[in-house]
């Protein structure tokens, strides 16, 4: 076994160095404060890794991004959201049989109870669905309390039939249209274009070409190994908390718009640009500015430092999916635009800012008919799979113990407590 060595006042301690799969080397640094009382500093755990896991692979200065050892160009092209979600949750492509089953166990659980529906009727009309999301996902655990001792397995298919009849209704409560319920004989993504989209009164025709950019946007999503909303869902699993709040936390995290809330951004972003006359360029130089405050929504990302292989495989489907259904978009021309000169600016190439998959995500759900505010709920519905094979990786592991990291103390020093008479 090799080791690290580390110096620290005049004394040496070895430490030993992992090496995943992929020759990805770590120093385990586990027993560091034990042997010497110092730990290590990363806030935002840059050079930090909090477990080992064989779900998902990323080579951010190649733009390398695998699901389970698969390429994702290549599920992307030829899996389903279904077989991907499979994939993630079990490490194999499941065969026909199994294929055939987890379809059917979703299909079988996906109505939410008939009470549920109520809890929607609470919320104002202007209530953002990412709230009304992370709170019905939390709420499930009071149908199903004894989650813990039932099989985790019912309750991952309940997760991921559910959260699209949640998301859907969450919509159709803030246009102030009925529910539609779930049917059995729609595939998982068309049953959700159906609930989005059907209204009692007449039949809805569901475009397959949406059907599949739904599929392969799901699946775009599904897991990125340690982000912000993944790492959210472990450190709670860690407390052995049940797997709706663990969830329900990854929700929350993802709503922000550092994270899955910046496709939502971004298309806001280009709305502001349209209206104030479309002259990007301004933009750019205001996302240059330190002292704005602004930056480009899509770009940068912490990991891929080159190009993220999301955005390449979308930013073709964005094309193929609004040529096919004859929509002329301003903003996309406003994106390619942006795209185009940041890309050419030496800010951002020096910085290696490249447009990130939220980037053209946004294009594809507006050309799609999904409003903006649901933006980060339908990467809540991709991401859930991920969230999911981690949760339940922390959960096989019988070593894993409770994430309780540690910290440098800046504070005062003991001082005694002063009586209000004696205060200033
Ligand atoms: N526009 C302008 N400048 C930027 C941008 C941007 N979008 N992103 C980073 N920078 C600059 C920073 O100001 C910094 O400049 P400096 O070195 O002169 O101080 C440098 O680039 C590095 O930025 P950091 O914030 O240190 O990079 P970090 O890895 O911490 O952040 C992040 C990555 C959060 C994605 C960042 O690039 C960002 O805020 N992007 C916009 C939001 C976004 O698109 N988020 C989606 C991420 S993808 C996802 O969650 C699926």
């Amino acid at each position: 076994m090799t080791t690290a060595s580390l110096t620290l006042d005049g004394k040496t301690y070895e430490l030993p160095v992992i090496r995943g799969t992929e020759n990805e080397v770590a120093v385990d640094i586990t027993r560091l404060r034990a042997q010497s009382g110092a730990i290590t500093m990363d806030p935002g755990f840059n050079s930090t890794g909090a477990c080992e896991s064989a779900i998902t692979f990323i080579d951010g200065d190649l733009g390398i991004l695998r699901y389970r050892g698969y390429p994702i160009e290549e599920l992307a092209e030829r899996s389903d959201f279904v077989e991907t979600c499979w994939l993630l949750l079990n490490g194999e492509l499941p065969n026909a049989e199994q294929l055939k089953a987890f379809r059917a166990q979703l299909t079988y659980h996906s109505m939410i109870h008939e009470d549920m529906k109520k809890f929607f009727e609470g919320f104002p009309p202007s209530a953002h669905p990412m709230a009304i999301l992370s709170a019905m996902v939390s709420s499930l655990s009071t149908y199903y309390p004894n989650s813990e001792e039932e099989s985790t397995e019912v309750n991952i298919v309940r997760l991921i039939a559910k959260v699209r009849t949640i998301a859907a209704y969450a919509y159709k409560k803030s246009i102030g249209q009925p529910t539609i319920y779930p049917r059995n004989e729609l595939s998982y993504c068309a049953n959700f274009l159906n609930m989005m989209f059907a209204v009692p009164a007449e039949e809805y025709k569901i475009n397959p070409v949406l059907v599949k950019a739904l599929n392969m946007l799901l699946i775009l999503h599904a897991d990125h190994e340690q982000n912000c909303s993944t790492s959210t869902v472990r450190m709670v699993a860690s407390s052995r908390a049940n797997i709706f709040a663990s969830i329900s936390a990854g929700i929350s995290a993802l709503w922000g718009p550092l994270h899955g809330g910046a496709n939502q951004a971004v298309l806001e972003m280009l709305q502001v640009i349209h209206e104030d006359g479309g002259d990007y360029k301004k933009f750019v130089m205001k996302a240059k500015e330190k002292d704005s405050g602004f930056r480009l929504m899509g770009f940068g990302h912490r990991v891929y430092k080159n190009f993220d292989p999301r955005a390449t495989i979308l930013r073709k489907m964005s094309y193929d999916v609004l040529q096919e259904m004859g929509i002329d978009d301003p903003l996309l021309e406003i994106a390619c635009n942006l795209e185009k000169v940041a890309l050419e600016d030496d800010y951002f190439v020096s910085r290696k800012l490249y447009p990130n998959v939220d980037f053209y995500s946004g294009i594809l759900y507006r050309a799609m008919g999904i409003p903006t505010n649901m933006f980060t709920v339908m990467f809540a519905i991709g991401r859930l799979p991920g969230w999911l094979a981690h949760f339940k990786e922390l959960r096989d592991d019988d070593s894993s113990r409770i994430y309780r990291p540690r910290q440098v103390y800046t504070g005062a020093t003991q001082r005694s407590y002063i009586p209000m008479s004696e205060r200033k």
